[in-house]
């Protein structure tokens, strides 16, 4: 059984999935942060985020010591990742550990969440449950800008809005597997949904897949 869950950025799929994999005793892959690990691999050895040969290459040699960097949650990370999203070629060099994470999930879990952008569109397009988790920008962007503040980072707020517009807009135009509900994914809005509140409804939206 396969939980694939899309959205734009800080909208609230990351936690959603993780308390989902939670509860049903599934694995859970955030695939963005193989983007971002990516990113950060950019960064970290001065590549520009727009120099796809090293973008590739970075792909194809992730290892588990970039995943688990806290500066995967940086800015900076998140907008390399973003860049380095929009290249195929690095999008094909990731696609096939998502798949092989959704086919037979770690630990002999029998089911697994995937969150991400491309899940139910490209990654795994017959999976049993698909949800397309949005929000308004300006709750988005109030999320993302806490979070920030929590870890110390200190972006204004308007940048932090500017950003996210630019991510948002990035990761739907590209060419390469855009940010698009399935036609048969389930739309959760949770501008005005606490979180205890979108998990119920993913849960109700679930259980009549089971
Ligand atoms: O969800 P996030 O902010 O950690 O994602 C980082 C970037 O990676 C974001 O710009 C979109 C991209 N991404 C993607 O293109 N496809 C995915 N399945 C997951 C993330």
């Amino acid at each position: 059984m396969i939980v694939a869950i899309d959205g734009p950025t800080a909208a609230g799929k990351g936690t959603l999935a993780r308390l989902l994999a939670r509860d049903l005793g599934f694995a859970y892959l955030d695939t963005g942060s193989l983007y971002r690990a990516v990113g950060l691999a950019l960064l970290r050895t001065g590549h520009s985020p727009d120099d796809e040969a090293a973008a590739v290459a970075a792909a194809r040699s992730l290892g588990s010591d970039l995943l688990t960097d806290p500066g995967l949650r940086d800015e900076a990370t998140g907008n390399a990742a973003s860049r380095v999203a929009a290249m195929p070629a690095v999008r094909a060099a990731l696609l096939d550990y998502q798949r092989e994470f959704a086919r037979r999930p770690p630990g002999g879990a029998r089911g697994a969440v995937l969150d991400g952008r491309d899940i139910g569109t490209v990654v795994c397009p017959d999976a049993t449950v698909k949800l397309f988790v949005t929000a308004a920008p300006e709750v988005r962007a109030r999320r993302r800008h806490l979070e920030l503040s929590g870890r110390g980072e200190d972006v204004p707020f308007a940048q932090v809005l500017a950003d996210l517009n630019e991510r948002d807009r990035r990761d739907q135009a590209r060419a390469a597997a855009p940010l698009r509900p399935a036609p048969d994914a389930h739309l959760l809005d949770t501008s005005d949904l606490a979180i205890d509140a979108a998990l119920a409804r993913a849960k109700a939206i679930i259980a009549g897949r089971m």
